[in-house]
Formats: structure tokens, C-alpha cells, sequence
């Protein structure tokens, strides 16, 4: 029986379990909806750190849908998801090659595994500010010099960047390095034609999706798939990690919401909404482009991501204008763009509501944009586990060149860490900062 119909069942038993609340809203009514659904692992209901009924009926169909040797559920957020994912595939000292446009997240799976890391740099776009994509040929001249366990990428980026996954697996495997995708921001990759094609499609060994930004799941749902033709594929491996990190007592709303939040984006209404929201995006960028406004554009661009800029405006102040005026707000927002996020339940009233606000932005002709500043390649001088365990001590801006940061300083969103425990802070980082640094005290 699938989860939603189970929880739809309703139990009569007399539960003395946790969660003591008896499926009652007790604090509020609004919330009654979650706690009739709200049950632990009782009599008769699976359990998700060792799935036997409706949680591996769910998962299984999962798996179907996303093409996918196993897919995991996760209600702890795609954060979770890479965390289980690298503390399975890499052991304490392998060496990892991370691109460094990577969510945080990663970095908190460096220290949980315990791995030697080297960074990658992505390929910058000055003119937008954004790293774009992982260069295969670089990354094959990295993959040459070392021994490198796992090789973990985001793709698509926040902006909709998408790299050559393709031939990225291919040199991945050609160095028998695993290749994990974080696909966090292309969840609805499967579901059309009019998107990419999705990372497991084009030959990665993991990939994670966070239904929770543009699939319509609830906060924190997220699945880990595992692709058919992985090496060594140990399933117990994966749950164990999954387990190590997971919660004892998930959710039940949350879980049953990624079953049907899968089933509706495999449904012809769900794939329908994907591609008339595609269509209405399409109408409304022809629309703007007579209006002025750029978008950000490039070969197999996730078309849901609206990056967007205006000639004579900074990104900050285009962001400011739309929401002091229109009560509209971005996503994210740099020097020189902002980005709207679509997604389902991206209405066209949504859509014309910002567009007439676009159309109406006032610039200055005199402003000029600025070009991207990126931060140097990391000075990684500790690795992230005795980084991440070191006592820091405060010291001043002028003191801190090329000491070692103990500090993350992430700006968020997008969440790609500037600095991490364990790296020289270098002048650039310096001009960034305007604050007192920490650093290690050794
Ligand atoms: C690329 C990327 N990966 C992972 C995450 C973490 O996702 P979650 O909030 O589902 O844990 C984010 C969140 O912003 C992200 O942007």
C-alpha cells in the first residue's frame, strides 16, 4: 500500500506512542492537517531506516520513475542527502575533487567522511558574475594527477547553468572516480522533454533532488538516486549512511509529500504544468527583451531559471526597486542581475505581476556594470576534519593574511562558501571582508 494511502486509512488503535499529540492540533487548528498524518513507526507502518512495505513501495516506484537502481527519501532537505552520499562512497584520507560552486552542504560531508580535499574551479561568466560550468578537459588534467575517489558538481547551478555531464561521466569513469551530481535546482529535469536531460540520464553515479525548491514538495523533501550502472553498489552502505545522519522519527507528512509530489510530476496534469509554464516563460521573455531586459542565456540553459538584468541598473538595485515597489522578491541577486525562480505552482498571474513590474524599472544611463569579482583558488593548509575541530582565536582584519580561517563565511542564498575551516585567508578574501576574521590559533 502506498504511503498516502495508508496515513488515508486512519488508524482507530489507541496509540500510548510517540507522538504523544493523538493526531491533534492541540496549539493551533491551522496545523491540523499535518498532525492527522503525523504517526511514528507503529503497527503496521514502515520505516525508513529499513524500508519492508509502503516506504519501499514508494521508493521503488521512485526509482521506476527517475530510472534509477534505488532512490532514497529523504525529509531532511538535500543537505542530508549529499551528506549520506559522500559519507558512503568515500572513507576516511580518499581524496575528493570538489567544484567549489558546491552548496555548503558538501563541505559538512568533507567533514563528516573525512576526506582530503582539492578544489576545482567552475568557469566564470564576468558579464553576469555566475560561475558557470565544469570544463571536462580541465577536469580530466585534474583527474590525471591524483587518485581521486569521488568527483562532486552542481548541476544545474542556481542560475540554470548546466554542465556536459555526459562527457564529464565519461572521464569520471574513465579514472574510476565516482561522479556525484548535486541536481538539487533541476528536480523537474525528468518530466519534460522541453528541459535537460537529467544528470542519472547522462551517466552520474548520484544524484540528489531537492523537491522542495521547484517540484512543490513542502521544506526538507529530497531523494538520493542511485544510478543503475554504478560500481560496487552496496545498498546497505548507502542506508547505513542514511541512517547514521537521519532522524529517527521522519516525517510521515513529509514522506507521503514526496510520494505525491513524484506521482503528480509523472502525471500528464503534472508534465503539463511543466511544459505550459515553460511555454508562458517563453511568451514572457520575448515580451521583455523589447522592454530592455537581458536574460541570461546559454547552450542547454534551464529555461525555468529567470536571470535577469537590465542595462544602467545594478542587480542589487533592481532587486531593491521590484521590492520596495512591486512587493516582489528574488531569489538570489548580484551586482549585476537578480534571479527569479519558477517552478510548479508558478501561476501566469505570478508571471504578468512581474512582468509588468520589469517593465517599468527606471535606470540610469550613465551606470555602467560592474564585472564579476571571484574568489581566489582555495589555500586548503588543513583539511576539513582537524579544521573543523581546531579552537579559534579572534584576530584583526590587518593580522589575518594567510592565516588559517577556522571561520565559514558563506554568503546565502547561493550558499557557496567563500572560505572554509582549514584555508589561508588571502588578501582578496581581506578587500571581502570587512569584519574581524577567526583563525585557528595555531
Ligand atoms: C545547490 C544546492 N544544493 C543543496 C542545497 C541544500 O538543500 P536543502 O535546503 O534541501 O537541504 C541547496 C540549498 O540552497 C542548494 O542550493
Amino acid at each position: 500500500m502506498s504511503i498516502i494511502k495508508l496515513l488515508n486509512k486512519k488508524t482507530k488503535k489507541a496509540l500510548f506512542t510517540t507522538p504523544s499529540h493523538n493526531q491533534t492540533a492541540i496549539f493551533s487548528q491551522k496545523y491540523m492537517p499535518f498532525y492527522e498524518d503525523d504517526f511514528s513507526e507503529i503497527e503496521g507502518f514502515d520505516n525508513l531506516s529499513n524500508p519492508k512495505s509502503s516506504i519501499m513501495i514508494a521508493q521503488g516506484r521512485a526509482s521506476e520513475i527517475f530510472k534509477a537502481k534505488q532512490t532514497f527519501f529523504i525529509t531532511q532537505g538535500a543537505t542530508s542527502a549529499m551528506i549520506a552520499a559522500m559519507k558512503t562512497l568515500i572513507k576516511p584520507m580518499d581524496k575528493v575533487l570538489v567544484a567549489r560552486n558546491c552548496h555548503k552542504s558538501v563541505f559538512s560531508g568533507l567533514v563528516i567522511s573525512a576526506a582530503l580535499v582539492d578544489w576545482f574551479m567552475p568557469d566564470e561568466n564576468n558579464t553576469w558574475g555566475i560561475y558557470t560550468k565544469i570544463d571536462p578537459k580541465k577536469l580530466e588534467a585534474t583527474l590525471k594527477l591524483d587518485d581521486y575517489k569521488v568527483f562532486i558538481m552542481t548541476s544545474p547551478t542556481y542560475e540554470g547553468v548546466n554542465s556536459d555531464i555526459k562527457e564529464i561521466a565519461k572521464i569520471c569513469k574513465k579514472y574510476k572516480t565516482y561522479l556525484i551530481v548535486d541536481e538539487s535546482h533541476g528536480s523537474l529535469y525528468n518530466f519534460s522533454k522541453n528541459l535537460p536531460e537529467t544528470a542519472l540520464e547522462q551517466g552520474a553515479d548520484v544524484s540528489v533532488n531537492s523537491l522542495h525548491k521547484t517540484a512543490g514538495a513542502l521544506n526538507q523533501c529530497a531523494i538520493l538516486n542511485i544510478s543503475k550502472d554504478i560500481q560496487n553498489y552496496d545498498e546497505e552502505a548507502f542506508q547505513n549512511s542514511i541512517n547514521l545522519i537521519h532522524t529517527s522519527s521522519p516525517s510521515y507528512p513529509l514522506l507521503a509529500n514526496i510520494e505525491a509530489c513524484i506521482d503528480y510530476l509523472n502525471s500528464k496534469k503534472g508534465r503539463n504544468e511543466i511544459d505550459s509554464i515553460i511555454m508562458e516563460i517563453e511568451k514572457f521573455k520575448k515580451e521583455l527583451l523589447r522592454f530592455g531586459i537581458e536574460f541570461f542565456e546559454d547552450i542547454n540553459h534551464d529555461p525555468m531559471k529567470l536571470f535577469l538584468r537590465k542595462q544602467g541598473l545594478s542587480g542589487f538595485d533592481l532587486s531593491d526597486f521590484m521590492y520596495d515597489e512591486y512587493d516582489i522578491e528574488d531569489e538570489l541577486n548580484n551586482s549585476i542581475a537578480c534571479l527569479y525562480l519558477t517552478g510548479i505552482g508558478t501561476t501566469k498571474q505570478k508571471l504578468e505581476k512581474l512582468k509588468q513590474a520589469l517593465k517599468k524599472i527606471k535606470t540610469n544611463p550613465s551606470y555602467e556594470f560592474t564585472q564579476g569579482d571571484f574568489q581566489p583558488h582555495p589555500l586548503v593548509k588543513m583539511q576539513p576534519l582537524e579544521a573543523f575541530n581546531k579552537n579559534y582565536i579572534y584576530t584583526n582584519k590587518e593580522d589575518s593574511l594567510l592565516k588559517i580561517s577556522s571561520t565559514t563565511i558563506i554568503p546565502y542564498p547561493p550558499g557557496i562558501g567563500i572560505l572554509y575551516p582549514g584555508e589561508a585567508i588571502q588578501k582578496w578574501h581581506l578587500d571581502y571582508l570587512n569584519n574581524n576574521v577567526k583563525i585557528i590559533s595555531n
